[in-house]
């Protein structure tokens, strides 16, 4: 959850539901802790490969990704990172989501061509769909609504550092 900026944005728009933000910094959890006061939501200040795996089986309606650390997303982890969704996934109720917000760059930080995105987009597509995922919603960048410290950071340089939002469906 970072500093929980969008945790709390969502949180409010849906005081029905509780928002468990999990972040595995210290600092980011007091910040985000001192800022917010919603009764429905929980921070945690934990590693969410340690975490998730405790929840019950199908029990969560969905989960949110906001630009998660490369180690576990990117190309060269795929084999590690995968262990960690499947968690997820059993995680999910039935037609659960989880919603992944995700970024390329090139290793020498040159712009992304169209073709490279392409191809990493449906090598990214096809891991989740490899974990029994349906897509239900792809876009280039992140929702227009989120707002983050990192989707800001990162929205700064589009044709290097190229979004993508994945809408997967248990
Ligand atoms: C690129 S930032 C994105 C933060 C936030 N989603 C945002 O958009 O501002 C990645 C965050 O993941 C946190 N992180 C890294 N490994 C983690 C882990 N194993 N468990 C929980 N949080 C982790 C980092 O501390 C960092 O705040």
């Amino acid at each position: 959850m970072g500093d929980g900026t969008l945790l709390e944005t969502l949180a409010k728009q849906d005081c029905n539901s509780i928002y468990i933000g999990i972040e595995l910094s210290n600092e980011q959890c007091v910040q985000a802790q001192s800022r917010i006061t919603l009764s429905n939501v929980i921070i945690m200040n934990r590693s969410f490969e340690d975490l998730v795996p405790t929840f019950q089986d199908e029990s969560i309606d969905q989960f949110i990704a906001v630009l998660p650390d490369p180690i576990f997303i990117d190309e060269k982890r795929e084999e590690q990172w995968k262990l960690f969704y499947k968690s997820v996934h059993y995680k999910l109720k039935k037609e659960g989501r989880l919603q992944l917000v995700t970024e390329l760059t090139d290793e020498l930080f040159q712009p992304v061509s169209d073709d490279r995105y392409s191809a990493w987009a449906d090598w990214l597509r096809s891991c989740f769909l490899s974990l029994g995922f349906t897509l239900a919603g792809q876009q280039e960048g992140a929702p227009r609504q989120y707002v983050s410290r990192c989707i800001k950071q990162f929205s700064g340089d589009p044709e290097r550092i190229r979004m993508i939002t994945l809408d997967l469906l248990k």
